[in-house]
């Protein structure tokens, strides 16, 4: 295939750059499976550990099998006390996606498996990343509000661990059955921008710590992962439900991006967002912050007629997050937190089956011309 084979694609829309076997994603019909599980199953029925075992592996675990992968993610918790200093070192104020960033590069300084790519290295750096990156999340906003790091909780699973780590609180029911199932649904999207960032990082035989500190830096951008923490801020901007309308007015006329809305691929709905939005209304009106939600569903209702854009899946994660008293900076990093199952199967599958990602530029700049010395310009 040749340059002269092929038309620019602006933002490589609808270009199909890989064979998967993780994620059946059907944009036209709004729906949404991991290797063959419905989405909309997986998050009713399977924990974030049977997902993230199903993405890694390639089927649902046993009994025996959950237990072992369970017991390999409790015994990964632990993060370097270097790694622990170093957030003591960083200023209180840094965007807690770039401590995520500078965190997995920092692990990947010690992980005993970093520059081994082949499939068995990179299973068990899944794994460890997995926990790893939970607990980095939350020993940093432990340190940075002023306070010690709370230790994982051997008996506690990956979700209700991961809470308890952010607040040194021991979760109720409710709030983990929650916060497991959008880790699930935020686990896998196919080729979206983080993910295939990641890929592209490991089609040159670079490690799998490289390829998700990349990963996290893409997904931190406000058209990416970073539309959660958006979306919560316009939603207090808004403030009240009877000042849905007038807010919405001046969005439309300002032509004001509304982060929550819309998708490259989705264009009926995001099926995430349909189940979020159930688990919205319950969590919120069982913490006593209804309003969040009722502003939400007005605004997606004023903004669906008036664009005809669809609310994709932060939409309704931003106020389940905020009941679930996860601090709005850390909105994106918990996003993360469920990712790293996709991005660690991904890169296995670029790793097993890889060659080299580099697309072509189409050139409009400058015919050829001479050069023109320093002395004479
Ligand atoms: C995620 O790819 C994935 O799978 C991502 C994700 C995953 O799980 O990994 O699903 C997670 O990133 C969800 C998306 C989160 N981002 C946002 O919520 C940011 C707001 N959304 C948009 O910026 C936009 O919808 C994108 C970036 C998501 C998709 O953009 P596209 O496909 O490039 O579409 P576009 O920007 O060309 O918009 C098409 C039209 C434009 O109108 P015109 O200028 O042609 O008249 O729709 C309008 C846009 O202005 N539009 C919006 C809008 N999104 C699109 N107008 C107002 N507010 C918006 N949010």
């Amino acid at each position: 295939m040749t340059k002269e084979d092929s038309a620019l694609i602006r933002g490589l829309e609808g270009v199909v750059a890989a064979e998967t076997r993780l994620c059946d994603l059907d944009g036209k019909n709004g729906r949404l499976a991991y290797v063959g599980y419905d989405i909309d199953e997986l998050a009713r029925k399977a924990t974030f550990e049977e997902v993230t075992y199903l993405l890694l592996y390639g089927e649902l675990p046993k009994a025996a099998q959950l237990d072992a992968f369970t017991v390999a993610l409790t015994a990964a918790r632990e993060i370097p006390r270097e790694l622990t200093q170093a957030f003591r070192l960083m200023p209180k104020a840094t965007d807690p996606m770039r401590v995520l960033q500078a965190a997995v590069a920092t692990l990947g300084m010690s992980d005993p498996d970093t520059t081994d790519n082949s499939h068995a290295a990179n299973v068990r750096k899944a794994i460890r990343l997995t926990s790893q990156i939970a607990t980095a999340i939350c020993a940093h906003h432990r340190v940075r509000s002023g306070q010690e790091p709370v230790a994982p909780a051997a008996g506690l699973g990956h979700a209700a661990n991961f809470l308890y780590m952010l607040t040194g609180q021991r979760p109720g029911g409710a709030a983990v059955k929650a916060f497991d199932a959008s880790l699930t649904l935020y686990a896998e999207h196919e080729l979206n921008a983080s993910t295939f960032t990641t890929r592209t990082i490991v089609s040159t035989q670079s490690d799998m710590h490289s390829a998700v500190a990349g990963g996290v830096g893409a997904l931190k951008g406000p058209l990416h992962g970073g539309a959660g923490e958006a979306v919560m801020r316009t939603l207090m901007e808004i403030g009240e439900v009877a000042s849905v309308d007038a807010f919405t007015e001046k969005a439309l006329a300002a032509k004001r991006r509304l982060m929550g809305f819309g998708h490259r691929v989705y264009k009926a709905g995001d099926p995430r967002a349909a189940i979020l939005r159930g688990m919205a209304e319950q969590a919120c009106r069982e913490s006593g912050q209804f309003q969040w939600y009722q502003i939400a569903v007005k605004l997606h209702e004023r903004i669906g007629g008036a664009k005809g854009l669809i609310p994709n899946v932060d939409f309704y994660s931003a106020p389940l997050f905020y009941s679930l008293a996860i601090p709005v900076d850390l909105f994106t990093p918990v996003i993360a937190a469920g990712r790293i199952a996709g991005w660690s199967a991904n890169i296995i599958e670029q790793h097993d089956d890889n060659r080299l990602i580099r697309p072509r530029a189409e050139y409009v700049g400058p015919g050829r011309r001479a050069f023109v010395d320093i002395t004479k310009r």
